[in-house]
């Protein structure tokens, strides 16, 4: 069984892309530093599967941690790295620990990978790096924009830092750039654990339907859109979790035509706030209260994936419906309150 090291495995993707890679017969050990998710999640992991992945506590900033992870674990064949901030008004405020934070853990990781010989790694990128692109849908061509937050901006470097990598080391890589991951596992075991109050739309609106929150507030309905709310193309989890482990056996199997390539993870289905919000009422039968509000700062208006390359080159195609997204969700927060 050939072992990967998932860096933030305990996450919210990262969780589910564990189930996945067990489910296809790969042995996991997880790195996390558990700052924004919980050690119960590798027990839930283990129930799903039936197999519980090994789970190392560590830093991957810190330098000597990282290493002594490395050596301990030295048969590891490949990496999946998750583990990064992800909160984008967070990182605005505190950008020197964002930029501290998203680049040190993957400059150790891949330092440790050199020394290793591990070359296989998939990265966690975003959409994000696009901005608002000009043509719709956004293909993996499109141009990058200049990054509207410390957060983004670390996600472009990470892309940089792999591609100048890949160039001076025999490091391989996939950077699969995710458009808006929501919904949870279909056994409501893992899911979603935003700490505080959520930022992400998704959250939200279970959380106020759950009475966690009084109203969702809807960001704007004076965009250039249908019904003037903003447009996302949002993906199940699962769906994506099982993007990863094509791209891994596209590595491992030597299928890759460059030593980094790029891939839009999407459905190629752009949706407003308020058919996520019609979804979610459909799919769980509460009514949500929710109001119009001003422009969030920082938003984009419109973003969806062109996802023809990730089809047609990986061979991965999203399968989950909005509906699917939203009763998931719904039912992972009834599970959370019980
Ligand atoms: C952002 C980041 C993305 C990151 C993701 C997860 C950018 C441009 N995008 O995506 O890179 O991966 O967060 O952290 O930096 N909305 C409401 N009310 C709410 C919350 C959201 O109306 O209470 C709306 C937003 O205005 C937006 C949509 O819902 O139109 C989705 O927002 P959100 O879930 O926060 O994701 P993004 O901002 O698209």
């Amino acid at each position: 069984m050939s072992k990967i090291l998932v860096t933030g495995g305990a996450g919210f993707i990262g969780s589910h892309t564990v189930v996945e890679l067990q489910n296809s017969g790969f042995e996991v050990v997880i790195a996390d530093n558990l700052s924004n998710s919980n050690e119960q999640v590798i027990s839930q992991i283990a129930e799903i599967t039936s197999k519980k992945p090994l789970f190392e506590l560590v830093d991957l900033a810190n330098e000597s941690a990282c290493k002594n992870l490395f050596e301990k674990h030295s048969d590891i064949v490949a990496v999946i790295h998750f583990a990064a901030s992800k909160a984008v008004g967070e990182s605005v405020e505190k950008p020197l620990f964002y930029y501290q934070n998203n680049l040190c853990s993957l400059l150790n990781v891949l330092e440790n990978m050199v020394i290793h010989a591990i070359k296989p790694i998939v990265f966690s990128s975003s959409c994000t790096v696009y901005g608002q692109p000009k043509i719709l849908p956004v293909d993996e061509q499109s141009p990058l924009q200049p990054a509207e937050s410390p957060y983004g901006n670390t996600k472009q470097i990470c892309e940089e830092i792999l591609s100048d990598c890949t160039k001076a080391t025999s490091i391989h890589v996939i950077a699969l750039r995710y458009f808006n991951p929501i919904g949870a596992h279909e056994t409501a075991l893992i899911g979603e654990l935003p700490l505080g109050v959520p930022n992400n739309l998704m959250p939200f609106i279970t959380q106020t339907a759950a009475g966690i929150r009084e109203k969702l507030s809807v960001f704007g309905n004076d965009y250039n859109t249908p019904d003037g709310t903003c447009i996302r193309d949002y993906i199940h989890v699962v769906d994506l979790a099982k993007a990863h482990v094509v791209a891994l056996n596209r590595m491992l199997n030597h299928q890759q035509k460059q030593s980094i390539e790029y891939f839009n993870v999407g459905t190629g289905n752009g949706f407003s706030v308020l058919d996520v919000i019609k979804s979610f009422e459909k799919t769980s039968g509460q009514t949500l209260n929710y109001q119009i509000v001003g422009r969030r700062a920082g938003d984009i208006e419109q973003i969806w994936a062109n996802p023809k390359f990730a089809n047609e080159e990986l061979g991965w195609k999203a399968e989950k419906s909005l509906d699917d997204m939203t009763l998931s969700a719904w039912n992972w927060q009834k599970k959370l309150i019980q």
